[in-house]
């Protein structure tokens, strides 16, 4: 469920008319709703309830620091894989202690930066990395706690591009091997083990693989636990997926999810962390876009927006579906028509649906791209020499800009052209 409904014939966030956005900022922009981020947030709070636990938001999904202050004063944790997503949520206030780090290229320097501003744990991935991690530790005279990242050798059954957990993806260490890690991080001075990390894929629309990831962490608990390692915290990632169409996908609820953890490891008196990162963000936001132009093509008609893959790539890169709805509610009945709906980027790539049915539009009419609130914003880039779009928070009836829309010039200005030329 979202808080983005027709409401007297007009498409709203929470209680904001979208048009009414558009005309204060311009388009196209993202636009997010406060009540359905927190919704979704309470949904695993809810899901996990009776377990010691910490959801860490994957910040990599929606990384504005308006979105985070949001979710951290709600209790929220933080999965960060960069040192600028640290940085970015130790500037939106969220304490080092509720940030977890992943990532499989940590730097000695991103870990340097970490270790200061205080972590609640580094997400280890290989042997070279733990390694690095005690040397940076040790010589800051300071104890890196630590989780390594198993590699459970699960199918996701999701796209290609997102699954994680298969012994042929470069994340994590094979579970098999596992042990003979901890007995290195043992030994290891700077380094402390707290737990087990696993992450197997993103938008996950089925739990056994879930059930089976986390069946093998728990049997490995026990392993590890017999080897004299205190395993008192397991991060068992995100990757839980949503609805992209209101018709026929149903993805499996939070709560069935946390059942699930608690059937698989609730007995073992762990802490519980997860990660998820699209689920709170996905269906918390919208594009918005405004029709160009519609074009004649042969056998097919061309609705171009001022929107384009700069702005959402995740139809050109993973073959996503994205639902496009007009702004001005349809009247009922009214008959759909096919599409092909592109931006004005200069490749075919730049396509986001085809023959997608819609009620009829005309040119400067307004568009929402529904479920864009997760790996939207933050993939998106200047190609073409197209200014990042603004990002825009609505809270019941009030909206603000959280990111604004930079200037032509501003862009440009970034720069610099030698002096020899
Ligand atoms: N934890 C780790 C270690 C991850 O790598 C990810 C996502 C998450 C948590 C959060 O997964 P989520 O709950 O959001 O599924 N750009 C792609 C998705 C990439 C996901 C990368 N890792 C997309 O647009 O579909």
């Amino acid at each position: 469920m979202d808080h983005f409904l027709y409401r007297d014939g007009v498409l709203h966030a929470e209680d904001v008319p979208v048009a009414e956005i558009a005309a204060a900022v311009g388009t196209p922009f993202y636009v997010y709703s406060s009540a359905t981020l927190l919704r979704h947030f309470g949904l695993f709070e809810e899901a996990l309830d009776g377990l010691e636990h910490t959801i860490c938001f994957a910040m990599k999904s929606l990384s504005n620091q308006a979105i985070l202050r949001l979710l951290a004063q709600r209790g929220a944790g933080m999965d960060v894989v960069s040192e600028g997503e640290y940085r970015r949520a130790k500037a939106a206030g969220v304490p080092g202690e509720r940030i977890v780090f992943s990532g499989v290229g940590k730097t000695r320097a991103e870990m340097r930066t970490a270790l200061e501003g205080g972590i609640r744990q580094f997400n280890v991935e290989s042997e070279p990395e733990l390694r690095a991690l005690s040397e940076v530790a040790s010589a800051m005279g300071a104890v890196a706690p630590i989780t390594i990242r198993v590699n459970p050798d699960v199918d996701a059954k999701t796209h290609a591009k997102i699954a994680t957990g298969k012994s042929e993806n470069k994340f994590g260490i094979p579970i098999a091997k596992a042990r003979e890690v901890y007995a290195e991080a043992a030994a290891l001075p700077g380094i402390e083990v707290v737990g087990i990390d696993v992450h197997i894929g993103s938008q996950l629309t089925q739990l056994e693989p879930f059930e089976a990831a986390y069946r093998k962490v728990a049997d490995l608990t026990e392993a590890l636990r017999s080897d004299g390692h205190d395993i008192r915290r397991l991060d068992l990632g995100g990757g839980l997926g949503i609805p992209y169409t209101r018709s026929n996908e149903a993805p499996p609820l939070p709560l069935d999810y946390g059942a699930l953890i608690k059937r698989t490891v609730g007995h073992l008196g762990c802490e519980v962390e997860i990660e998820p990162g699209r689920l709170i963000s996905g269906n918390a936001g919208l594009m918005v876009s405004r029709v160009i132009y519609i074009k004649e093509g042969e056998g097919r008609n061309f609705l171009i927006l001022d929107g384009a893959m700069n702005d959402l790539i995740r139809p050109a890169m993973y073959e996503a579906h994205h639902d496009i709805v007009p702004v001005i509610e349809p009247e009922t009945g009214v008959e759909q028509v096919p599409f092909d709906i592109v931006g004005p980027v200069c490749e075919t790539g730049d396509t986001f649906a085809k023959g997608w049915h819609m009620p009829p539009v005309k040119e400067g009419d307004l568009v929402a791209f529904r479920s864009a609130g997760a790996y939207g914003a933050v993939m998106a880039s200047e190609y073409n020499s197209r200014p990042l779009i603004p990002e825009v928070l609505v809270q019941d009836d009030q909206f603000a800009v959280i990111r604004p829309r930079p200037t032509f010039d501003e862009m440009i200005a970034r720069d610099t052209i030698p002096e020899w030329l």
